[in-house]
């Protein structure tokens, strides 16, 4: 018979946002009548921009004729598009990327899930908790992480680096050796963010124990606050040691239109399991050659409207979550929450009263009709936590405030 890959079986349960949507489902089912404000996924609400629909609608056109046709995009992504993410978020902060160490897909959750393919199965990861799921589980998949250990409260093999009100959101070092950290800032799901010189010793850390660090910038788009940084390029030594994925989703309203990038620096070396010395920018450009096709034409040319004629249109879009994540902080605290985030991101992290994430999850479903995120879902340490996110449109955002202080739905 078949043989499936065993390391599945290690995975607990199902997919964090696969189930809050089941669960959510049921209870649209049961109760036809709620008018349900979705606040759990990060999924945007916003139509894509006037800019990037002028040009997807151009792009379209030129599909249509044999001469301005066009059929697999290159691999990595066309040049205009290389050429405009290039100049927007790296040239103009001065920063040292090279154009052919971005890498364009079709989604950061399928970059940051399938880089660790890269790895040796013997890679031991290190991730914040609370943490965005799909760190863990594809490590989980891939073979690296051992079983759930019910009392550890995480997969025996993975190192897990508290990130919590405790200590300010502000991770330790790891204390046993890694060789892979991943860091999401600003923070999913936290909205917490991290300063230079507190990412510096990361680095440092990488490069000193020849440990790589995936840096998720999904979300940078929504710093306010000038003095932090936007890529981890920004921190000296980076180069030598970091990944970085970068995401349309929420930055320009692309959660189903795909679009994303990764950037694999040249300098970024490292030995395979035979001691070759390997970059791993050739591998991940072989990986992708060979299992990817390149995202459409289409989506890659209305990206790059977003990047050029349309960036003042998608940064009012974020400006518009912004607000919305400034409504859900202040009516929260003046209903007597204790709240953090939403300041430098799209998501407000709540301290659960009672400190049962799943048990606030139905209460606020039943009583309110609002889908939040249990922070348990996230992790050991995000139970007694919730996450809600700024995606919702205003009026829903301003209506689930009013059902909260009410009380009722
Ligand atoms: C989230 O809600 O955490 C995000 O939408 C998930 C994702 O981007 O995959």
């Amino acid at each position: 018979m078949f043989t499936a890959n065993g390391d599945y079986a290690n995975l607990k349960g199902n997919y964090l946002f696969y189930e809050v949507g089941k669960r959510a489902r049921a209870y649209a089912e049961a109760h036809p009548d709620a008018e349900l404000i979705r606040m759990g996924i990060g999924d945007v609400t916003q139509p894509l921009v006037p800019a990037v629909i002028s040009a997807m609608h151009r792009a379209v056109d030129e599909m249509s004729r044999a001469e301005t046709f066009h059929g697999y995009a290159p691999d990595f992504g066309y040049e205009f598009l290389r050429e405009a993410i290039h100049k927007r978020d790296y040239v103009s902060r001065g920063i040292d990327v090279s154009q052919d160490e971005i890498f364009v897909s079709d989604g950061a959750k399928c970059d940051v899930g399938n880089f660790q393919e890269l790895f040796s199965r013997s890679c031991r990861i290190a991730v914040l908790d609370p943490v965005y799921p799909v760190y863990v589980d594809t490590n989980v998949m891939g073979g690296r992480s051992g079983a759930f250990d019910p009392v550890k409260g995480g997969y025996a093999n993975i190192t897990y680096l508290p990130a919590t009100a405790e200590n300010d959101f502000v991770p330790e070092l790891p204390k046993e050796p890694v060789d892979a950290i991943y860091l999401c800032y600003p923070n999913n799901p936290t909205g917490a963010t991290l300063t230079r010189g507190q990412l510096k010793p990361f680095v440092d850390y990488c490069n000193k124990n020849g440990a790589i660090l995936l840096y998720d910038s999904a979300y940078e788009a929504y710093i306010r606050d000038p003095e932090l940084p936007h890529s981890i390029y920004e921190i000296e030594g980076a180069r030598t040691c970091a990944v970085e994925f970068r995401s349309m989703s929420k930055t320009a309203g692309f959660t189903g239109t795909r679009c994303a990038y990764t950037v694999v620096p040249k300098d970024l070396v490292c030995r395979d399991e035979a001691g070759n010395t390997v970059r791993l920018r050739d591998l991940w450009a072989r990986r992708i050659s060979t299992k990817f096709n390149g995202v459409a034409y289409v989506t890659q040319v209305a990206a790059a409207a977003a990047y050029n004629e349309g960036y003042g249109e998608i940064m009012n879009t974020v400006n518009y979550y912004m607000e919305n994540a400034r409504i859900i902080r202040t009516s929260l605290e003046a209903a007597g929450y204790t709240v953090y985030g939403g300041q430098n991101a799209p998501y407000v992290w709540i301290k659960v009263p009672g400190g049962d994430s799943w048990a606030f999850y139905d209460e606020l479903l039943d009583r309110c009709h609002i889908i939040g995120t249990p922070g348990a879902g996230f992790g050991k340490a995000g139970e007694g936590y919730f996450r809600m996110t700024a995606f919702a449109t205003r009026e829903n955002t301003i209506r689930a405030m009013e059902r909260i202080k009410g009380g009722k739905a």
